[in-house]
């Protein structure tokens, strides 16, 4: 039986009933590049698992995983065994699924710069193409460190690996961080687009993926009570932030060279602001959407030179404590440099400039070892114009919120005033939730999921186009370039706090506070 055939389980739920992806997928194979990677164990691994356990996968399905490590087919069907039984978000794991999905797992020992290798691996997906009837689609994922993505592109284009000869399909998966700037981000764009076609290229911001952040733009346009409000008359600030509790999880080598900026700002929440912020696409298609997204960043006024010393707080940890463990500063983890200036926390303000947003203040904040995991979107309302029912009365009551949970707790709050039951009129804040998990019952796939298949049915939505990546480099270059001419004062905040001072009074200036879930 084919991974994509009846041997899964969908838990029951008769509310989760008509929850199922209705789109097809061509039969086609995945070839991953660092198929042994962390990020392969942990994410891709156990994505195809549950996709396969929800008959997701195209029959045929077949992984070839190719890195430099010394395996073959059997051992690395036992490591992707051992990896998607201990990291699949369902549990316990479906044997049966699981021996059916590995049967089309195959290995290739292969260095990214070895272009004779990369002829070998084309000589084995097509024989492997022959096997499974999968007419010669195939993604190419490259989920290695970034500087090997030049070396695995121009080899995929000198062994004419990037266009069938057949009809079959050629699409290449690229992980974020897509370059380090923005001269890198476009030569590697530049270099893509001597093998590959745009359309044939997606990059992915694996925030894109999320159910919730899907869901920003269901709630913004398949509704008609939000959108009208949803602009400067209305709209007082609007907060991002992304906080983390993790410290960098032994990715300080790669982390101590990229920082919060270029790890989370420039891809990440900026992502989350482009949906916030865009006007309504015409239809949910590939172009349509992206357009407006790109929009909204070529609308945001870049901060430059001194602007950045006003509207950016930058900081890192030191020691401290997060949910009662005893955590070490940034400094002291492995392969971070003990004098690194690399911030861990970044808060910025943005403006936007356009008709819609002229005038709102959009604060951005993300941090490691924060308090709490915790993503959310909070637009904050204008008070009513007229107090109708006086000062005193209004003196517990905060203004208009509505907060979109992004992780964890999935869901959207709508806050705002009702009248305390006493004698008397006084007013508080009330909270109305809606919680994804107990309207639908059912836990929202990995994001991992969601793309894997988008890309294999050839819908680029959600992922980010040549132009917008570039775009959003520009916004993040000048802070870059600002920060390296001053040594900041680190560590500046404590691990387990919400950040150092300066990110409070940023805001506070402007008469506003960060929401702390
Ligand atoms: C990654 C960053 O892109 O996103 C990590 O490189 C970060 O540093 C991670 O921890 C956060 O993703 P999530 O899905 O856990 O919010």
């Amino acid at each position: 039986m084919t991974p994509g055939g009846s041997t899964g389980t969908v838990e029951a739920n008769p509310l989760a009933a008509g929850l199922q992806d209705y789109r097809v997928v061509d039969p086609s194979l995945l070839v991953i590049f660092g198929g042994s990677g962390d990020l392969t164990r942990r994410k891709l691994l156990p994505a195809i698992y549950n996709l396969a356990a929800q008959h997701l996968l195209p029959p045929g399905f077949g992984v070839v995983g190719a890195a430099k490590d010394d395996l073959d087919d059997k051992s690395y069907r036992e490591l992707a065994g051992k990896a998607i039984r201990e990291f699949s978000r369902t549990q316990p794991v479906n044997e049966n699924v699981l021996a059916s999905l590995l049967d089309g797992f195959r290995w290739r020992t292969l260095t990214f710069d070895d272009s004779a290798g990369f002829a070998a691996l084309d000589r084995q997906l097509d024989e492997l193409d022959q096997e499974r009837g999968t007419s010669g689609n195939r993604v190419y994922y490259c989920a290695t460190p970034p500087a090997t993505y030049p070396l695995i592109v121009r080899n995929l284009g000198t062994a004419q690996m990037t266009h069938s000869s057949g009809r079959g399909w050629r699409r290449i998966l690229i992980e974020k961080p897509f370059g380090n700037d923005l001269k890198s981000a476009r030569e590697l764009n530049e270099m893509l687009s001597k093998v590959f076609r745009e359309d044939q290229v997606f990059r992915i911001d694996h925030y894109l993926g999320k159910e919730t952040v899907q869901n920003i733009l269901a709630f913004r346009f398949a509704n008609s009570i939000f959108e009208p409000v949803w602009n400067n008359q209305y709209v007082a600030a609007v907060q991002i932030t992304v906080a983390e509790e993790l410290g960098v999880e032994g990715r300080g080598g790669y982390y101590d060279r990229a920082g919060a900026l270029r790890d989370i700002v420039q891809n990440h929440e900026l992502q989350l602001l482009t949906l916030v912020a865009m006007e309504p696409p015409v239809s949910f298609d590939a172009g349509s959407v992206r357009d407006e997204k790109v929009k909204v960043l070529k609308a945001v006024s870049p901060l430059e030179g001194s602007e950045v010393d006003e509207g950016v707080v930058r900081g890192q940890y030191g020691p401290g404590w997060v949910l009662g463990e005893k955590v070490p500063g940034y400094r002291q983890e492995p392969s971070v440099d003990p004098k690194s200036t690399t911030e861990t926390f970044v808060a910025l303000r943005l403006a936007i400039d356009s008709w819609r947003w002229a005038g709102v203040p959009f604060y951005l904040r993300c941090g490691k070892r924060m308090p709490k995991r915790s993503t959310t979107i909070r637009m904050q309302f204008k008070r009513p114009p007229h107090l109708t029912f006086g000062r005193q009365a209004m003196r517990d009551a905060e203004p208009n919120a509505i907060t979109l949970h992004i992780q964890p707790d999935e869901g959207i709050t709508l806050r705002f005033a009702a009248k305390v039951p006493a004698a008397g009129i006084k007013m508080r804040s009330v909270n109305m939730d809606f919680m994804y998990l107990s309207s639908f019952l059912i836990e929202a796939p990995d994001a991992y999921e969601r793309l894997i298949v988008d890309c294999m049915i050839g819908d680029p939505t959600l992922f980010t186009r040549s132009d917008e990546v570039e775009t959003a480099w520009a916004l993040v270059d000048p802070i870059e370039e600002r920060w390296a001419q001053t040594q900041p004062d680190f560590p500046n905040y404590e691990a387990g706090t919400w950040g150092p001072l300066a990110a409070d009074q940023l805001i506070q200036r402007d008469g506003f506070e960060w929401y702390n879930p």
